[in-house]
């Protein structure tokens, strides 16, 4: 793992612009993973801004994103759809149809799994996976305890991912108990990935993922066995290593 420490949130974002920018840039036809959380929000915004500014084009990426609620349709504010929406797709030349989010109100939940992951394997696995890590190491919303080889499946959170996600809600219980996540092998087969943590409240996590064993206790040790993973954090979540 190639790890790049930057000063702050903006110049982690930044940073992660410059990689996502140059991928859509070599690339023909561009496949992106994406995540939501509040981690990659900077690096929507210098994407937008690039698009503005710079004439970067989406007009041939297709993006997946790694996970959404269950329950939560895309006109709920607090859907990943919606999210992703608001803080990317609507602000940019991209296909709408080229950009997947599981859907999590759908009517078969297990088909809709299947059907996900079909959809990524048959455009060939991402280019470029960004992913954010939850404090217990959780990547995608693949918790402590799941299968190195999991595909796209549907997970209990955390009750601890749960507290930690309540913030963008009214009140805890209204945090979903289960989403749809794209799995730790799904992830794995990505060509390359980027990793972006920033602030002190991740410190232990980015020390155990750096100094900790490969363990399905901890998801994100695995991305340790990924011949391409770059992780770019600021120096208040590498403060303890
Ligand atoms: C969200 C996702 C999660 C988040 C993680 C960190 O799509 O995949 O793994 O990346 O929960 O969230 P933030 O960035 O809000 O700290």
């Amino acid at each position: 793992m190639n790890i790049i420490s930057t000063k702050d949130y903006q110049e982690m974002s930044r940073k992660a612009c410059e990689l996502v920018a140059e991928t859509i840039n070599t690339i023909e036809k561009p496949i992106l993973g994406l995540a939501t959380g509040s981690t990659p929000e900077g690096l929507y915004q210098c994407l937008i801004n690039k698009h503005k500014e710079e004439q970067l084009s989406f007009r041939h990426v297709t993006t997946f994103n790694l996970d959404e609620y269950v329950g939560l349709g895309s006109e709920n504010p607090n859907s990943y759809r919606y999210f992703m929406n608001g803080k990317l797709f609507q602000h940019i030349d991209i296909r709408k149809e080229n950009t997947y989010v599981p859907n999590g109100s759908a009517e078969n939940l297990e088909e809709e799994c299947v059907s996900y992951e079909e959809l990524i394997r048959e455009h060939g696995g991402m280019d470029l996976q960004i992913l954010g890590i939850g404090l217990n190491g959780h990547i995608g919303f693949n918790e402590p305890g799941t299968p190195f080889t999991s595909r796209t499946h549907i997970v209990e959170l955390d009750e601890s991912t749960r507290q930690a996600n309540a913030r963008f809600f009214d009140s805890l219980e209204e945090v979903p108990t289960h989403a749809i996540t794209t799995g730790i092998g799904t992830i794995m087969e990505s060509k390359k990935i980027l990793l972006l943590i920033s602030g002190e409240n991740k410190a232990d996590t980015v020390t155990r993922l750096v100094n900790g064993d490969i363990s399905e206790d901890f998801p994100a040790s695995i991305l340790k066995e990924h011949p391409n993973v770059t992780i770019i954090a600021d120096e208040a979540a590498l403060s303890k290593l």
